[in-house]
This record gives structure tokens, sequence and C-alpha cells, in this order.
């Protein structure tokens, strides 16, 4: 357990299982009792062993449909997710929602009308473990009213230690707890919380071998599909390394299966995933096949649009800036998060680049992409970092110019390194760093877009638009949202659009018959 620095919770008065009374044990794990509660746990997270990256090889399974007696569980029942945090949880939702509907559940917006309800967790900073704890406690009163409602919780949070303990002894209401590495294990687990009494924990420490074939439910024109699954580069504020395992990558051929299949069914846009999607294949014991090559392979399949994410300034190699400099469906947008622009903090970071490096990343993309959209992840208030050392950051923000940027105040995260270090700047000076970074950025989004002004861009209509029936949305090739007029029956197409009124956050701008002086890269 980490000590605590201001805004880490304590968590350690949740640890001490001593007083809990083992009922019995067996082969199929421990049966204990909290304040009164039964809890049946299968496994539990562990900070050590989430940390050891064994040598093992990780197998992959394709044998993964639903077992027979299993497809009508959910028969006449609903069940109702949500979700918190990136986009690779947001993707094991729709796998978790293709499961339940091939057990015959039917999905809910309304909790009300429930029957399971699971909350997809992030634990990436405290705020966000903040709004489970606090949806936890609305929860709790359905439950009373509807003592039959299975209420579970996934995702991240469930992978850490101090957060299961936690929902064991003040959330007793929950029936499930389960982990990234089982989410193919869901109903077997909800066989278990309907038959059982008790709580049920199943939540594997160890990755475990990567599962293919499992059902997905997509919505929508655009997909995600995971290249590969974890993370070994344990930057020093990240608790994801040990939320989500060591870095494994879905063999080629099957990535490629699954993306000629999603063309078929006609999605417009598909986004590659991966915590690091740089690493994708340095596993591989039996080939030599790298991000740059897959990228390769995919620009040949007759989808649109090709986005990533997220990059990892190290491993981003000079093969893969060639490989997308080739365009095609290869969009001209690539997130690569800074995290800080002071080589000494990145040091601290653990990032294993300096700020030259980065800016060398940045001048070769820049050059074989001139017209690039770059975008970034920026953390203010690391642990010790000097008003020199963020002024860096501003000064790198500047020679860079992103277009966007997500921006945080560092959150210690309990179990991670950088939790143990020292952290003399108050909250107030973070407060102001932020403000300060922001500003900048957006000084520099909305000049950007300036840049954009009378260009005729490509735009995938998404539909119409929230505040007015009108108006269309869409988003441009760098991802930019685009506001214009035009006929709902657009929407799914692509269509040229004129910028007209370029903004901060948004475009304005209107449609154009012929695509005359289009600039396919925007
Ligand atoms: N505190 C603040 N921000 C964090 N991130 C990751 N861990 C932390 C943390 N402990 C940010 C990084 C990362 C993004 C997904 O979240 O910028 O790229
Ligand atoms: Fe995604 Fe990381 Fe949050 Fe997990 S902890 S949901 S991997 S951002």
């Amino acid at each position: 357990m980490s000590k605590s620095t201001p805004g880490n919770k304590d968590y350690s008065k949740y640890f001490d299982f001593s007083n809990a009374k083992v009922l019995h044990e067996d082969e199929h794990g421990k049966h204990i009792r909290v304040n009164g509660r039964e809890i049946h746990i299968v496994s539990q997270p562990s900070y050590r062993e989430e940390k050891r990256r064994g040598k093992e090889d990780v197998q992959v399974l394709y044998d993964n449909g639903i077992p027979e007696e299993m497809k009508h569980l959910g028969q006449g029942k609903h069940y109702h997710i949500t979700t918190y945090g990136c986009q690779m949880n947001e993707h094991d939702t729709e796998v978790m929602r293709g499961m339940f509907e091939a057990m015959g559940y039917t999905s809910t917006e309304d909790r009300d009308e429930a029957d399971v309800i699971l909350l997809n967790t992030c634990a990436i900073r405290e705020n966000a473990e903040d709004k489970v704890f606090g949806e936890l406690g609305h929860l709790k009163h359905l439950k009373l009213e509807k003592p039959s409602l299975i209420l579970g919780v996934c995702g991240c949070m469930s992978q850490e230690e101090s957060v299961v303990s936690r929902i064991m002894q003040k959330h007793s209401f929950v029936d499930l707890i389960f982990g990234t590495h089982n989410i193919h294990r869901l109903p077997q687990l909800l066989k278990d919380a309907y038959f059982g009494k008790e709580m049920v924990v199943e939540v594997w420490s160890k990755e475990g071998d990567i599962i293919e074939n499992l059902p997905k439910k997509r919505e929508g024109l655009r997909a995600w599909v995971n290249i590969m699954y974890g993370c070994d580069k344990f930057c020093t504020y990240c608790i994801v390394p040990y939320t989500r395992g060591k870095e494994r990558s879905r063999r080629p051929q099957d990535v490629l299966a699954e993306i000629r299949d999603l063309a078929r069914q006609g999605f417009k846009e598909i986004t590659l995933l991966g915590q690091n999607v740089n690493a994708y294949g340095k596993d591989f014991t039996d080939l030599t096949y790298s991000f740059g090559d897959l990228m390769d392979d995919i620009r040949k399949i007759d989808v649109p649009r090709i986005r990533f994410t997220t990059s990892h300034p190290r491993d981003f190699d000079d093969q893969l800036v060639e490989v997308l400099a080739k365009r095609g469906n290869l969009v001209e947008h690539i997130h690569l998060p800074v995290q800080s622009g002071s080589s000494e903090v990145l040091k601290k970071m653990s990032r294993k680049y300096s700020r030259e490096h980065y800016l060398e990343l940045v001048g070769k993309i820049k050059q074989a992409i001139p017209d690039v959209v770059l975008t970034s992840d920026i953390i203010v208030g690391f642990p010790g970092e000097t008003d020199e050392q963020f002024e860096d950051t501003l000064s790198l923000v500047r020679e860079v110019r992103y277009d966007s940027a997500y921006t945080f105040i560092y959150s210690p995260r309990a179990g991670t390194p950088a939790a143990e270090m020292e952290d003399n700047v108050s909250m107030e000076v973070k407060k102001v760093r932020l403000a300060r970074l922001n500003e900048l950025l957006n000084e520099i989004g909305r000049e950007r877009n300036e840049e954009l002004r009378g260009q005729v861009v490509e735009v995938l209509v998404e539909g119409v638009s929230k505040n007015n029936a009108e108006m269309l949305s869409g988003r441009t090739r760098t991802n930019k949202l685009i506001h214009f007029k035009g006929h709902a029956s657009l929407s799914g197409d692509f269509v040229h659009v004129r910028v007209t009124e370029p903004q901060t956050w948004v475009l304005k701008g209107e449609l154009v018959q012929e695509p005359e002086r289009a600039n396919p890269a925007v």
C-alpha cells in the first residue's frame, strides 16, 4: 500500500481481512463472511501478482461460443451496462453486450427495468473511481427495492486489490465482481450469481489467454477492433499495466479477418485499439510482423477510414511513418501522447524518451505527412514538477502545435511507483498550470482550425445535429467535428463540405456538390 499523498485516498483500512470468517475452502475458492455477508472468492486481484510479467506463451483460444445450457438464461430479462473510461472499455462493453444477447437478454436504458446492471469501470484517475462509488450508492436503493436484481462491478477498478476489498466491506449488496481478464466468463459468473446467495468475486491477476470469436454487439458507422491487450511500459503514474496485464498481440490473420468482415458489413470507419499499439507484434516468438506491417495490410482492405489509438512515442518507428504516409484509408491523425515537455519529468515518469526524441519524431511525421493532425495527452503536476519543467511543457505544445489534447492533473494511483514519490506541489498550483495549458491549447487549436477556412473537406455524416434538425454533424478524416446544413438522408454517407466558420472545438461549413479542390487529407 502506498503512503497517503494529497488526493490519494487511503484505502488501507479496507485491507484487513483477518476479521473475515472463513466458512469453507475448496477447489473452487474460498467462502468467507464479511460483516454478515457471504462472499465466494474464486480469485482475488493482487498488486504483487499483477506486477509480474511471466515468460509463458499466451494461448489463443478460438472456441468460445455461449454454452448451450446458458443460451436461454436471459429470456424475458433485461440488462444494462454503464461504461466508464476509454475506448478499450467501451469495446469490452460491446463484447459483454454480445454475450448478453447471445444468452437471450434484451438491452435497456432504463435501470428500473433491468434485471442485471453492470458497471464497467475505469481506474485511471481518482475521479473516475469516485464516480463509480457514487453510482453504487444510488444503485443500493434499486437493489433494496428489487432484491432479484443482479448488480455487478467489472472493468479496471475490479483489478485493484484495494477497490475489491472496499466493495466487499462497504458495498456488500454487490452480487458480482469480475476483472478485465475474465469477461469471457460472464455467462458462468451470472449463473453463479443467480443460483448462489453469495457475492461472487472472480478477478484474475494474471492475464491468461487471448479469446477469439466472442460475440460483439456493434452499432453505428464506426467499429473498434482490438489488436493487442495489456501494457508492459509501466509508466510510473499509470495503473494500466496492473489492470490490463502484459502485452499480448492478436494474431494478424485474426485481426485482418475481423476487419474484412466489418468491411463486408458496411462499417465506414475502424479504430484499432491497444494500450500501446506500436508494440504490436513484439511478443510474437514465431514471426516477425510489426504494427507497420499490420497497417500496410489493413490499407489494402476496403474500409474507408482506419484510425488507431494509443501510440507510444518510444515504439513509433520509421516503418510506420512510411506506411502512414501512403494515406489511402489510413487517416492523417495521430494521437501521440507526450505527457510532459520536460526530459527530467519524462525520466521520472519512466516514459523512455526525451523531449528531443519526441520532437524529432514529430519532425519526421510532419515531413512525411505535412497536413497531419497531432493530438496528445498531457499531465500537469506530476510529483515535484517545477515551474520551469511546466514551462517546458508549454513550449513543447507551442512547438508541436497540437490540434487538441486531453489534459489532466496528476492523480496518485495506489500501487504505482509515482504514488510513493514526494509531491510538494500544491493543488492550487496544479490547477493554475492546468488552466494555463488549456488556454494555450485552445488558442493553438483555434489557429489550426482557422487554417481550414475555405477548404473543402471529406466528411462522414453521422446524423442530424442534436440542437438543430436542419443541420447535420459529421467528422473529417482528422476526426474534427463539423456541422453543416443538409438532408437527414445523407447520414452514413461521405460528402464534401467547405469550411466556412472554424471555431475552437467545432467547424461549421456548407455542402459542396463536387469535390473540386477537395483536400483528401483533411
Ligand atoms: N494521473 C493523471 N493522468 C493519468 N493518465 C494516466 N494515469 C494518470 C494519472 N495517474 C493519463 C495519461 C494517459 C491518459 C489515458 O490518462 O495522460 O495517456
Ligand atoms: Fe481504459 Fe485505463 Fe481506464 Fe482501464 S484504467 S478503462 S484501460 S483508461
